[in-house]
């Protein structure tokens, strides 16, 4: 497989062509956002420990029934992955409230939610990506309702996969992001990444942050906070292949 044209560049990644038409390289770039752009700095390894992170998750939720873009790691900062035609949306998922949640709603940071709550927001930068609700989503177009219902089925499947996942690695899973997009046989499938850039993750036993609110915020370095998750899953992942 060889990599062709830049075809899109994102905040944390570059997406190439491939000489296959539905098959793209993604390499994830070292870049780290906040702020919908305003806060940007280079953090190195950043991209190779969010590549390594997103890998073995996308695999995790495979073995669990649930579809991703995913088809391989190549290096450590590439993958390969269907191409799919992107919804305009990011998925948020919340069992806990924290963030822009516990802001625009007044409550406290840390607690936990009686049930999931999931939330859709536009994608579109330039209006710094809204809160927005399914009758929004269906007047402009960006999804059919059972197109909605499907993307609402899967990430609350996701959520729960997550959850079982991080509480194995002694992680709280309190909030994350989702993307989707249709492959070419017009299946709807989970895409871009899931990594500690895009997921809210708290250690179970003292509540220290694992994820990009500590960037987000300038509490510190995330590389030792990224690499101790990657850590946690890579010794998981072991631990999960002797006993099989
Ligand atoms: P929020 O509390 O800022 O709305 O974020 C909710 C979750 O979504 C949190 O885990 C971080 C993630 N997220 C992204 O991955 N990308 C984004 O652009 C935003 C706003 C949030």
């Amino acid at each position: 497989m060889n990599k062709k044209e830049l075809i899109y560049e994102g905040k944390a990644k570059w997406l190439f062509e491939t000489d296959e038409p539905n098959i793209l390289w993604v390499t994830y770039k070292n870049q780290a956002t906040a702020g919908n752009g305003v806060k940007k700095e280079e953090i190195l390894g950043k991209g190779k420990l969010n590549n390594q992170i997103t890998s073995l998750i996308f695999d995790h939720l495979e073995q669990k029934g649930i579809k991703s873009h995913f088809i391989k790691s190549l290096s450590d900062t590439e993958q390969l992955i269907q191409k799919a035609d992107m919804f305009a949306l990011e998925v948020v998922v919340r069992n806990v409230a924290a963030g822009s949640f516990s802001k625009r709603l007044g409550v406290k940071e840390g607690t936990e939610l009686d049930f999931p709550v999931l939330e859709f927001y536009l994608k579109e930068d330039e209006l710094n990506d809204p809160i927005i609700n399914e009758d929004h989503i269906k007047v402009l177009q960006l999804a059919a309702e059972e197109e909605i219902e499907q993307i609402q089925q899967q990430a609350l499947k996701i959520n729960q996969a997550l959850i079982e996942l991080f509480k194995r690695i002694n992680i709280r899973l309190v909030d994350f992001k989702l993307e989707f997009g249709k492959t070419a046989d017009n299946k709807i499938v989970l895409a871009d990444e899931i990594s500690p850039d895009t997921c809210r993750l708290w250690d179970l036993d003292n509540n220290d942050r694992l994820d990009k609110d500590v960037f987000r915020k300038d509490l510190g370095d995330i590389i030792p906070l990224y690499q101790e998750v990657l850590d946690r899953l890579m010794q998981l992942d072991k631990e999960t292949m002797h006993n099989v």
